[in-house]
């Protein structure tokens, strides 16, 4: 039991607790109170005033979220750009880059689909090579591996800090050093630990770095942000650009501008990016490095009930392991798991093959279930759903 919450406040605080046990973290959490309360208000006055006019009216909000990301991070302001997703974030660091062929990217055997789409894309036009770092018998890149495959020909190095499959939480911040040492450009997918652990980019040492508002930050769906070390940005031209990234200054000429602003697009919601604002201020008052700890408690405390129920297998790999929380059962099939939960009012989801293609192959698994913790959720809600998969055995 950890006496240092106040576990009922923030129950109170999440409307969502008073329909079901949730487990679905690592989808998208359960949004505070205040942060529905702060979208709806501005819709509201949209309603009332126009959009523009309403945006006029919280311009130094909206100017506030960006150091919210800063301070999450350990960046400057300038070093953020909003985005709608985590994915749309990455893509617009991923594709500023220029592959010649021959050239390496670098990644490791948990990369997210997506990203790894957008290498094959990128290799298949280019005549870049992608190489795929082993892992270590912990499950982690193999910094070894990683520092003797380090030479001119890589480009960049691409890691997921938390793939979305599993509790593994890479040693992002030696892989940062390495990438440091030989001067190669580092890209982070932190969508999966963004919110749920303590980040600052310069211990993590990424150059680049995605994540988005709704999984463990507990923002609204459709935010999301790309950081951008200053030292890279003025060698990125974006992929896209509009009036916002670049400015139309002659007939014949633009400028794109010098902060990562350039990686947005005029238009975004602002009723969304004010409740992200209120989701990254809730976060950073309870406190990254707590949120971290009672999160991890709660999910090795999982763990250890999930291998005690009779036909369950855990599958989390590394040495440190997060919220998410994945496993089998030897009689079902993970979409009958989640289901039987979900009838017994329990959150959770499933996890396929081609979400993270290569690790799934590695280890022999075609699906998972998956229960992702947050700091909300209690220890009777664990033991409950361990008592729900057992009764799935049958009396
Ligand atoms: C590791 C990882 N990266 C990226 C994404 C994509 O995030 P978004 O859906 O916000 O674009 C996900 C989503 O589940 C993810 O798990």
């Amino acid at each position: 039991m950890q006496q240092d919450w106040d576990i009922v406040r923030l129950r109170a605080e999440t409307a969502g607790c008073e329909q079901s046990i949730f487990f679905n973290n690592a989808g998208a959490s359960l949004q505070p109170r205040a942060v529905v309360a702060r979208v709806i208000e501005h819709l509201r006055l949209e309603e009332r005033v126009g959009g523009y006019e309403a945006a006029d009216l919280v311009a130094s909000e909206l100017g506030r979220l960006y150091d919210s990301v800063a301070r999450l991070l350990g960046c400057a302001p300038e070093e953020v750009a909003l985005q709608e997703n985590a994915t749309r974030a990455w893509e617009m660091a991923f594709y500023s880059l220029r592959f010649a062929p021959g050239d390496r990217i670098v990644t490791a055997a948990n990369e997210y689909a997506s990203n790894y789409i957008a290498f094959l894309q990128v290799a298949r036009r280019t005549g870049a090579e992608i190489c795929v770092v082993e892992s270590d018998q912990a499950g982690e890149v193999d910094l070894e591996a990683l520092q003797g495959l380090l030479d001119d020909r890589v480009k960049l190095i691409a890691l997921t800090h938390v793939p979305t499959n599993g509790g593994l939480v890479q040693p992002a911040a030696r892989v940062g050093e390495l990438a440091r040492r030989a001067g190669i450009p580092f890209l982070l997918d932190a969508c999966q630990s963004v919110g749920q652990m303590h980040m600052d980019v310069n211990v993590l040492g990424c150059d680049m770095l995605c994540a988005t508002g709704r999984k463990y930050l507990r923002g609204p769906r459709g935010t999301g942000f790309l950081y951008v070390r200053s030292a890279m940005l003025a060698q990125m031209e974006p992929p896209l650009l509009d009036l916002r990234a670049a400015t139309w200054v002659e007939k014949g000429k633009f400028e794109i501008r010098g902060d990562a602003k350039k990686f947005e697009t005029w238009e975004s919601a602002a009723a969304l990016r004010l409740g992200l604002g209120v989701a990254i201020e809730y976060a950073l008052a309870l406190g990254l490095e707590r949120i971290e700890r009672r999160v991890r408690y709660l999910a090795a405390l999982l763990r250890e009930r999930l291998a005690e129920v009779e036909g369950v297998t855990v599958w989390d790999l590394g040495r440190v392991r997060c919220g998410i929380v994945t496993f089998t059962h030897e009689l079902h099939p993970a979409g009958d798991v989640m289901q039987w939960l979900q009838a017994n009012g329990i959150a959770v989801r499933t996890i396929v093959r081609s979400s993270t293609r290569i690790d799934m192959e590695q280890r022999g698994l075609d699906e998972l279930v998956r229960a992702s913790v947050h700091y909300y959720n209690t220890e009777a809600e664990v033991e409950r759903l361990c008592e729900v998969l057992r009764a799935l055995n049958g009396p």
